[in-house]
């Protein structure tokens, strides 16, 4: 009865709901027990000092993804679990992206093959729908979302993956009716095209105008756009990666009216801004902060933490999607440096993401450390189809633990990250707390540092639906 595997011990557990000093008893890999003085097990750690938290799930990676008509991506499932497990997280959801002209079900199978075998933490896939045929919406997807891949992102841009607005439409009817979960990337194409057009005939192509082709009001009103086209179908949906006010008060108005709309933030917009793609004097460097949408500025970050305070945002990510910058591969590769619309959208931070987040969020008293586990994990769980098994310590859940010293202080550097890219975008940024050590289902996968866990450990999560998904009582569906 009481033969524990493991017993985490005098520790400070954190979840979303509560903070104790307590003992976790592990169990096959399960959490059997959390409480004062536990029996001994048959190993034992010390947690004194430090937090016991949800090991984090990062809902928005992209790992072995191809560029959009470009380079190659610098992590695969290796490199970036390897990166994920070092910073505190022991689930990623990363994306199976499908290629126009082919199937979802081709789709899920080569990311299988990519991640077969070569995971550090557990992982499930979201679907990226880029051609919404009626037998991709009314067949292929219904049958996956019943066989774990509960959600699917759809573009508002990008050439190789922008829908149209009746494309949305049919995406978010078919996502009600099967009950898939809808991640919708807000930025309106054709202002996009247009700013580019109009910077590059300027000769403003350095990598700094990749911001200013796409502003705020470009977010908003494509925001605004996924709003409307959820409220006509009656279908949530999840607004992700927003990087300002602009946005953000279109999630809030929404939900003023009743509509069930989710929202998600990272990392990049409370601690990077628009001024970082300027480089040294509008140099190339500035190609290391691309990402879409960008940046914004430091009157953002207090509107981000706000939206955060304010329960806008459900879910803290990092849209880790690293490129090298070095090289003919990377984010600078000749064809980049004539202008930057052929700079690859992304950066890597899926290792950073808990400890800037905590370390501009708690130790700066902006949020709780029951709203850290909410943003990192227990939300995640909850919003896609994991609750009960992941994102919480209470006995029966997968014991997915982050051991948490409060108090370390790092200095942020490529030399110290674990993911393939070639250079980090926080590359000098202090924080204050860090990850000790990361356990997955019950075994230490990383200490210190260092990797400990075998290649291969982490395994396929088939995701339940999620119970936000589903059709709401639109007003018109
Ligand atoms: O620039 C970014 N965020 N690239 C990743 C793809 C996406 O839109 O999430
Ligand atoms: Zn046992
Ligand atoms: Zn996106
Ligand atoms: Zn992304």
């Amino acid at each position: 009865m009481d033969d524990f595997d493991l017993v985490i011990r005098g520790g400070t557990v954190v979840t979303a709901a509560d903070t104790a000093r307590a003992d976790v008893g592990i169990r096959d890999g399960r959490i059997a027990a959390v409480g004062l003085d536990l029996p001994g097990g048959r190993r034992t750690i010390d947690a004194d000092g430090l937090l016991v938290m949800p090991g984090g799930i990062d809902s928005h990676v992209h790992l072995a993804q191809p560029a959009f008509g470009g380079p190659a991506m610098a992590d695969g499932f290796e490199s970036g679990t390897r990166s994920a497990i070092a910073g505190g997280n022991t689930t990623v959801l990363p994306f199976a992206l499908q290629a126009r002209g082919t199937s979802l079900r081709e789709a899920v199978a080569a990311y299988h093959h990519e991640a077969d075998g070569q995971s550090y933490c557990d992982y499930g896939f979201h679907l990226i729908v880029t051609d919404p045929t009626p037998a991709v919406l009314g067949q292929e997807l219904p049958a996956l979302v019943e066989d774990g891949y509960s959600s699917l992102k759809v573009f508002m841009t990008y050439d190789d993956m922008v829908l149209n607005d009746r494309e949305l439409l049919e995406v978010f009817d078919a996502a009600g009716d099967c009950g898939a979960l809808v991640m919708v990337h807000c930025e309106g194409y054709d202002a996009i095209r247009f700013m580019t057009e109009r910077l590059e005939r300027a000769g403003k192509t350095a990598p700094y105008y990749h911001a200013v082709s796409r502003p705020e009001p470009v977010e908003r009103e494509a925001a605004h756009r996924a709003i409307t086209h959820s409220e006509i179908t009656g279908v949530p949906i999840m607004i992700v990666h927003v990087s300002g006010r602009e946005a953000m008060e279109q999630i809030r108005w929404a939900r003023g009216r009743g509509l069930r709309i989710l929202g998600e933030t990272c990392a990049q917009y409370v601690s990077l801004t628009a001024d970082d793609l300027k480089g040294l004097n509008m140099d190339e460097t500035g190609g290391k902060y691309v990402c879409s949408p960008p940046p914004r500025d430091r009157e953002s970050w207090e509107a981000i933490w706000n939206g955060i305070a304010t329960g806008v945002f459900q879910t803290f990510s990092s849209d880790h999607c690293p490129f090298f910058f070095e090289g003919p591969l990377g984010k600078m590769n000749p064809k980049a440096r004539t202008s930057f619309r052929w700079v690859p959208n992304g950066i890597p931070g899926v290792e950073v993401r808990m400890p800037i987040l905590f370390s501009e969020g708690v130790v700066k008293a902006r949020i709780s450390l029951q709203e850290f586990v909410a943003l990192t994990s227990t939300n995640h769980a909850r919003i896609y189809g994991l609750g009960g098994r992941k994102g919480s310590i209470a006995p029966g859940h997968d014991a997915d633990i982050v051991l948490w010293d409060p108090e370390r202080r790092v200095t942020i550097s490529q030399e110290i990250m674990h993911h393939g890219a070639d250079y980090t975008p926080w590359e000098g940024f202090e924080v204050t707390g860090w990850p000790q050590a990361t356990i997955l289902r019950g075994e230490v996968v990383m200490r210190e540092g260092e990797i400990l866990g075998a290649r291969g450990s982490g395994g396929f999560l088939r995701r339940d639906r999620s119970p936000m998904a589903g059709r709401a009582r639109g007003a018109f569906a």
